[in-house]
Parts: structure tokens; sequence; C-alpha cells
């Protein structure tokens, strides 16, 4: 890639700012300062800005506890998305939400723009459950939970096997592998109950950081990136 990209990705700059910073001399490629604004350099390159290492990063991953009252959408008319939570030097990277939440649940809602990820955690084919933790307004039977658990008829289908852990009498915690529109919503109504609070835990084996309030977010650590990685693209 040029050089004025990588700056502006790395540095949150502007290409314009970028190119202004590259042709005063304030960027070199290890010792060797760089005034040519079109050379090519490879992503792992050690590129300083001011001295400093700046690292280039292709892809983003962040973990955001999604409040109520946003959308997750990367746009919308009238309503604040997940993307309004960020700070706006991520506007450049073109995240998006892995999955959808309704705007009134809230809990773990992943941030990327690695397309090839997002297939691999929302493909129903690829088996991931999604475990959220749901309050319903009247008690739940064994049956009930019985019932949920082999598949509910929700209109469009019958819902796929499903996992429930009693949380108290009147919640629950119910890991699906498919995402249908407002899914259990529909599976509460199902058997005769309704939802008054939703709350995504999990995808998978990877649970919300607890210590993140609503409304805040993350970036994922390398590690955290590598075993998401592992875990679902070879799925
Ligand atoms: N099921 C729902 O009904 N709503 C969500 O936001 C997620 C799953």
């Amino acid at each position: 890639m040029r050089i004025d990209k990588f700056v502006s990705d790395a540095a949150a700059m502007t290409r314009k700012e970028s190119r202004k910073a590259i042709k005063s001399g304030r960027v070199s490629r290890g010792d060797e300062i760089v005034k040519d604004i079109s050379l090519s350099v490879s992503e792992n390159e050690r590129i300083l800005l001011d001295g400093k290492e700046i690292t280039y990063k292709k892809y983003v991953y962040i973990m955001l506890h999604k409040p109520g009252g946003y959308v997750s959408a990367t746009e919308d008319k009238r309503q604040k998305t997940v993307l309004d939570l960020l700070d706006p030097s991520y506007a450049r990277y073109g995240l998006f939400p892995v999955g959808r939440l309704d705007i009134d649940t809230e809990g773990f809602l992943l941030l990327t723009n690695d397309g090839d990820l997002s297939h691999s955690v929302i493909s129903p084919n690829k088996n991931v459950g999604k475990t959220y933790f749901v309050r319903l307004e009247k008690n739940i039977t064994d049956r009930e939970i019985s019932l949920l658990e082999n598949g509910v008829d929700i209109g469009e289908c019958i819902t796929k096997p499903a996992k429930v852990k009693r949380v108290s009498e009147n919640e629950i915690n119910l890991t699906i592998t498919e995402g249908k529109f407002h899914q259990i919503k529909r599976m509460a109504k199902a058997v005769e109950n309704t939802v008054i609070y939703l709350k995504r835990l999990a995808y998978g084996e990877f649970y919300l950081d607890e210590t993140l309030e609503k409304g805040d977010y993350r970036e994922l650590s390398d590690k955290e990136v590598e075993n998401l990685c592992n875990v679902y693209k070879r799925k």
C-alpha cells in the first residue's frame, strides 16, 4: 500500500494531513526519512511518525456493551445507531455489527470490518450459539423449557434445538444458533409468555466482559482476536 494511506490509517489522519506530514519530513521508514507520498510499503513495516512507531490495522474488532435505545445498524434516518457510541476516529474502518440486536436489547455486540469472521459467526450453518439472558413476564415451567429446547413454532419455522439454563422462576439463559427476526421474543410468545428484558451474554464461548458498563466498549486483545478467528473462521 502507499505510505500516505498507511500513515492516514495508522495515525487517524486524513489523506491530506498524512501527505503533508510526509512531505514535511515527519515520517520515516526505519531510520530513513520518507518524503515520497507514493512509496509502497507493507502492512508490517516499521513506520514512524515524529519518531514514534505507528501500526497499521486492517481489521478492527470491538466488544460493545450495547445499551437499549440504539439500533444495530450502520446508519438510520431516525434512530441513533451503535456506531454513534464509538469515538469518531473509528469511522474510517467501515465497522458493522456482527448480527443484530433489537433496539431494546442490551449486551454483547461485536463490531468489526472483518466480513469473513462476521459471516462465520452469524451463519446458521456454522452452529455458533448465542447466549441470552431472558427475563419473562410470567414464570416458566420445566415443560415450557423443554419445548424451547426442542424447537417451537414461531410462524415462519420451527426453531432449531436450543439450550436453556434456568436462572430463576421467570429468568433463563437461552442459547440459540439461529438469528431470526425477534427470534427470542417470538419463542417466548410460542410458550405464551413475553420477554420483558433481553441481554446477549455471549457469542459461542466468548462472553461479554462484565467490567464494561452499558455503552462502553473496548478493542479485543490480540489473543482474543486470535482465539475468535481460530474457533470461528475454521468452522
Ligand atoms: N432475539 C430477539 O427477540 N431479539 C434480539 O435482540 C435478539 C434475539
